[in-house]
């Protein structure tokens, strides 16, 4: 490629774990040096259920936010077993959820207390649907008997097509798809479904985590899977569609978290995560549509104004670090010990 910088749209992150404390003090400058807004994950421990919670937390995360920088945290409503419809609503119109994310129960990090029967929630999700709230969605069956590949492309078959059919005017955000089954999932429904689309699943197959011995940094979940699905989320996500748009999914567990005999899933990705993205576009030979997915779809989907600030990447390499110090210990990135060839220009 020829071009020496790109300008596009300040960019959003349609998906995104802060933690709390001292790590989400020390990983919310990241994303907001980079995006305008992010929506923001409730797998808090306890979880974010409430309206309450929620707007608390969002100003936990506000103090974190460097003076002189914009950044909106979009909050999200963990929906549980016992979610109270009136409650999600008063948290919507008040402004404070913008988004709830139903966790099927034990599917990932913090989700214990997630939906044991999506039947069990049609009250909220009827609710959701006449208050215009979107749901995100973990898509993944969690049966033991099931093949921990196979768990997105059979909640599609259970779980994804009787939502969409039952609710038909609910908007739904397949989250992190990592399958080729997901891409023609999103593609054959309506305006009403889009997905978001992480880094490591458009950089990763599961060889990165399995060959050459076990590489915890390359496990999230979803788990990467193999190639073709990888060849099928970059051609998704390079194509220009509205359906799919950013979304890192940076998911930051501290190195002795990861590097254990039972490790945390999550890959954290936020320090260079525009790059990351881009060189993807770059490889594609798709940077005209960079500008949509990262920008321009998210917004769109989520009826939110497109941002009217711009950023410029350089095409200038830059080294990952191979470590990140973090809350006492350190942190592995994404891409650690890599070089990149763009680079937010300050
Ligand atoms: C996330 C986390 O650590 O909170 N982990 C991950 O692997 N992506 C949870 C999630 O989004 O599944
Ligand atoms: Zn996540």
């Amino acid at each position: 490629m020829t071009e020496h910088t790109i300008t596009i749209r300040r960019p959003d992150d349609w998906h995104l774990h802060f933690r709390d404390g001292e790590i989400m003090e020390q990983v919310v400058p990241y994303t907001a040096r980079q995006f305008g807004r992010a929506i923001v994950m409730p797998n808090l421990s306890p979880p974010v259920t409430e309206t309450a919670s929620g707007a608390a937390y969002r100003d936990r995360i506000l103090t974190a936010v460097p003076a002189g920088v914009e950044f909106t945290p979009l909050m999200t409503c963990y929906l549980t077993d016992g979610t109270d419809p009136a409650d999600l609503a008063r948290g919507a119109a008040e402004g404070v959820f913008t988004a709830a994310k139903l966790y099927p129960a034990n599917a990932t990090t913090n989700s214990a207390h997630g939906v044991s029967d999506v039947a069990k929630i049609y009250p909220v999700l009827e609710a959701m649907e006449a208050s215009d709230i979107v749901l995100c969605v973990h898509g993944e069956v969690t049966e033991s008997h099931i093949d921990v590949f196979d768990r997105e492309a059979e909640f599609i078959e259970r779980h994804m097509r009787s939502i969409v059919r039952d609710f038909p005017n609910l908007r739904v955000v397949f989250e992190h798809i990592t399958t080729s089954d997901a891409v023609d999932f999103v593609m054959g429904e309506g305006d009403q479904v889009a997905a978001t689309i992480t880094p490591q699943h458009l950089h990763i197959n599961r060889n990165a985590m399995l060959v050459g011995g076990m590489q915890p940094h390359n496990y999230c979940l979803p788990v990467a899977k193999r190639e073709a699905h990888r060849l099928a989320l970059r051609k998704a996500a390079t194509s220009g569609s509205p359906k799919f748009f950013l979304g890192t999914d940076s998911a930051p567990h501290l190195r002795s978290a990861k590097e254990s005999a039972c490790g945390c899933a999550g890959i954290f990705n936020a320090p260079f995560a525009l790059e990351s993205y881009l060189a993807v576009f770059e490889e594609e030979g798709a940077l005209e549509h960079f500008e949509a997915f990262a920008s321009l779809n998210g917004p769109r989907f989520y009826k939110l104004p497109v941002s009217d600030e711009t950023m410029t990447l350089r095409r200038v390499p830059v080294t990952v670090p191979d470590s990140i110090p973090m809350a006492g210990e350190e942190i592995v990135p994404f891409h650690a010990g890599e070089t990149l060839n763009w680079r937010i220009a300050e």
